[in-house]
């Protein structure tokens, strides 16, 4: 078996799917690996180092989807590409599968295998795979680091013969995986840091960390089954909007993570909201890609109202692509790991597994 990997248009993601040192990994199963030249130049990292891992490099893209049986990627590949792909071959990416329904049923219906890692169950045996959670982490991380670059003051408290600067507060929306990293990044950088979610389980992690959880009154647990968000009620959105009203008057940066799988993101930071707010402060919005947790978000513009600047990213893995394409080609490796069949040496697509039933594109 032999598994390929194209080079991703790098002016829309920066990822690679697979890094040198996986390579090892996928030859001890007996699975080739060969990618297109100068996969991963951009990120540093020579065609040798491939090479000298046992990876194949070709020249055309052709000859390495031609070869692939199965096509690791990051975004789903272009039409001329994606024509390419034939009966049997199977392709792995995070396809965004809500938004390109059209072309993934077109795909398919060619009986080529779709599997879009997005769609991976959050169960314990996934989590090796979860792509969600591992590129999530970086972006708390990454969207604090950022925020606190872009912000005019310090962030510790720090007391000098010339004055006492006071430390700086944040406020994180939504405690998921990125919001926790967000919390405990802007801990360790000495800010004071408050937190807001739906779920009430996320209380205790939040506290764990050392911030101090924002508790809506009266507010009933907003968790589905598979531990994510269900929609806030008006009663609870409107509780909410007044308790953070009153917390922003004080908040110098705002992190948001806030997301309902599926939906346009929750609309937290109200206009009015940002009014109260000191100027010089900053919203840093992670979920500008769904449209945003404050309704003056721009995908990937600074917005200036009165003095508060809201930043819109709707891609900050590509400000950490090395240290993110590390985590995805692990998660790739373990899912890749999970669909081959050790003892017959093929892929194996067994619908009985929850894995492999559910992240398929069907
Ligand atoms: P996410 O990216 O879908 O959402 C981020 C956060 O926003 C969530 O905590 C959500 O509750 C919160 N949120 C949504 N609407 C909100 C609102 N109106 N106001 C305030 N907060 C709001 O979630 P993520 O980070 O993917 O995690 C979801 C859950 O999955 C968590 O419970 C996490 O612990 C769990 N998880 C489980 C894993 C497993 O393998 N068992 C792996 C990773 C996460």
């Amino acid at each position: 078996m032999i598994i390929g990997s194209i080079s991703e248009n790098k002016n829309i993601e920066k990822r690679v799917a697979i890094m040198p040192d996986i390579i090892k990994k996928y030859l001890a199963l007996g699975i080739k690996v060969s990618i297109t030249e100068n996969y991963a130049v951009h990120l540093g990292i020579d065609d040798s180092e491939y090479e000298s891992q046992g990876a194949q490099i070709f020249q055309s893209e052709n000859e390495v989807i031609s070869n692939s049986n199965a096509l690791l990627q990051l975004s789903l590949p272009n039409d001329q590409n994606l024509n390419k792909l034939e009966k049997d071959q199977i392709l792995i990416g995070v396809l965004n599968p809500f938004v390109n329904s059209k072309k993934l049923n077109e795909i398919s219906s060619k009986k080529i295998n779709c599997f879009s890692l997005e769609l991976l169950p959050r169960i314990t045996r996934a989590q090796s795979m979860d792509i969600l959670s591992s590129q999530a982490n970086l972006a708390g991380y990454k969207a604090v680091v950022d925020s606190f670059a872009f912000f005019q003051k310090a962030i510790p408290m720090m007391m000098t013969a010339a004055g006492t600067i006071s430390a700086a507060k944040v406020l994180v929306v939504g405690a998921g995986v990125a919001g926790l990293q967000a919390i405990a990044t802007a801990k360790r950088m000495g800010a004071i840091v408050f937190s807001t979610d739906v779920r009430l389980a996320s209380k205790e992690q939040v506290e764990s960390l050392g911030g101090k959880f924002l508790m809506v009154e009266g507010a009933e647990n907003l968790e589905t089954e598979g531990g994510y968000a269900k929609e806030a009620s008006d009663d609870f959105k409107k509780k909410q909007e007044e308790l953070l009203k009153e917390t922003l008057k004080k908040i110098d940066i705002v992190v948001c993570t806030a997301l309902i799988p599926g939906k346009k993101a929750p609309v937290i930071i109200k206009n009015d909201m940002i009014k109260v707010m000191q100027s010089g402060s900053v919203i840093y919005d992670l979920a500008a890609s769904q449209g945003g947790n404050s309704e003056l978000t721009k995908a990937d513009e600074i917005v200036d109202s009165n003095g508060v600047k809201i930043m819109g990213e709707t891609n900050i893995l590509n400000k950490l692509p090395v240290s993110a394409s590390n985590l995805f080609s692990k998660n790739m490796f373990n899912f890749v790991n999970n669909l081959f069949n050790k003892d017959k040496k093929n892929f194996n697509i067994n619908l009985e597994d929850e894995i492999i039933e559910k992240t398929m594109v069907k």
